[in-house]
């Protein structure tokens, strides 16, 4: 993701071992783990300009991370469900017309 040509440029500042830390407890809480604690996730992406192009290319590489990882695939729905019922809280820029800007 951090490498990615289309999203990986929102990383360039970040801590990734850190963000891969919290992301990874983010998923376990959604899996059945101990609750997340880190900061609202609406929160966190608030000052991201994160467009609806962005949301899905994430979403993409993740689906692939976890088919080449051969995660079963009830485990996959579920882990993409929640992730894509999400898009609300993170896209900032809904619309997908290039002249809404
Ligand atoms: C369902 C979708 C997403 C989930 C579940 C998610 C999850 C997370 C989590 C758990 C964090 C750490 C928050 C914290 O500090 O406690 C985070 C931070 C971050 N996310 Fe996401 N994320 C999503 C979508 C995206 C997208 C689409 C992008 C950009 C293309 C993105 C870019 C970032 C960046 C740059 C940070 C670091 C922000 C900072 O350090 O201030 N995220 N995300």
């Amino acid at each position: 993701m951090v490498t990615d040509v289309m999203i990986g440029f929102f990383f360039a500042k970040v801590n990734v071992k850190a963000l891969k830390a919290l992301e990874t407890a983010y998923a376990i809480s959604h899996l059945g783990g101990p609750p997340y604690r880190g900061r609202d996730v609406a929160q966190a992406h608030s000052a991201l300009p994160i467009g609806l192009g962005h949301f899905h290319r994430r979403l993409r590489l993740l689906q692939e991370t976890l088919t080449c990882a051969q995660v079963p695939m009830d485990v996959q729905q579920r882990w993409l469900g929640q992730q894509q019922a999400l898009l609300p809280r993170i896209v900032r820029r809904r619309s997908a017309c290039p002249a809404d800007g």
